[in-house]
């Protein structure tokens, strides 16, 4: 059963931005440039959307975007943000079970692939991978824990949080790079942010 997210719209962006300050949304659109203007992008559990705007923000119109989110009162909020003159296409469901007509350029997972055990992470990867094209760009934001006390007990805590109100299935960060590598994906570009807390990374095929 996916998470919901739905329980947490109402204090979500508060409460990343009282321990976070903006530094979620700074890590989340730090690689965004990179993209190729015209590009096809999928944007996989984008919350609230404020990666939209932040998105919109260096691109005003050209870009094709997919915007999938699995819980309907972020899919609500996301639908509210400026998105400019690009072509926005918002799907409410769970992203692994989308059937896009088209293939992508670029995949965005912005603090999404944390939800899931190693297991299912795996699954998730193999569908993500199914709909992208052999040159895809993939930018991923996420926690991970580099060896420092705090950063395994606050990650604990915010799992702990999200488990008792979002039914998310994790119990501990999920080993996202070693995902990526061991899927043949190789680093292009990546920035720590938080004291390393937070990794923001490029991955190519
Ligand atoms: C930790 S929140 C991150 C939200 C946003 N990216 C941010 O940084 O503020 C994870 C988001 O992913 C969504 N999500 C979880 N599982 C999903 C899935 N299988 N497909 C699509 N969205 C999903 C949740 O509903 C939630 O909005």
């Amino acid at each position: 059963m996916p998470a919901n997210y739905d329980n947490s719209k109402w204090f979500y962006d508060q409460l990343s931005g009282l321990v976070f300050g903006k530094t979620l949304i700074r890590a989340q659109t730090y690689l965004l440039d990179r993209i190729k203007p015209g590009s096809e992008i999928l944007i996989a559990g984008g919350g609230t959307g404020k990666i939209l705007e932040a998105i919109t923000s260096i691109y005003p119109s050209g870009l094709k975007i997919t915007y999938v989110e699995v819980a309907r009162k972020m899919m609500v909020a996301s639908k509210k943000r400026n998105t400019g003159k690009n072509e926005v296409k918002f799907i409410h469901d769970a992203v692994e079970n989308i059937q896009p007509a088209v293939k992508f350029d670029v995949i965005i997972t912005p603090f999404l692939l944390d939800n899931f055990t190693e297991e299912n992470l795996q699954k998730i990867f193999n569908r993500l991978n199914q709909l992208l094209a052999p040159q895809v760009l993939w930018i991923n934001t996420d926690f991970q824990i580099t060896g420092k006390w705090w950063q395994k007990f606050l990650a604990g805590s915010m799992l702990l949080l999200f488990r008792i109100v979002c039914s998310i299935e994790a119990n501990k960060l999920p080993d996202i790079q070693n995902c990526f590598s061991r899927n043949s994906y190789r680093v292009i570009e990546q920035q720590t942010f938080w004291g390393d807390f937070i990794l923001t990374a490029s991955y190519q095929k």
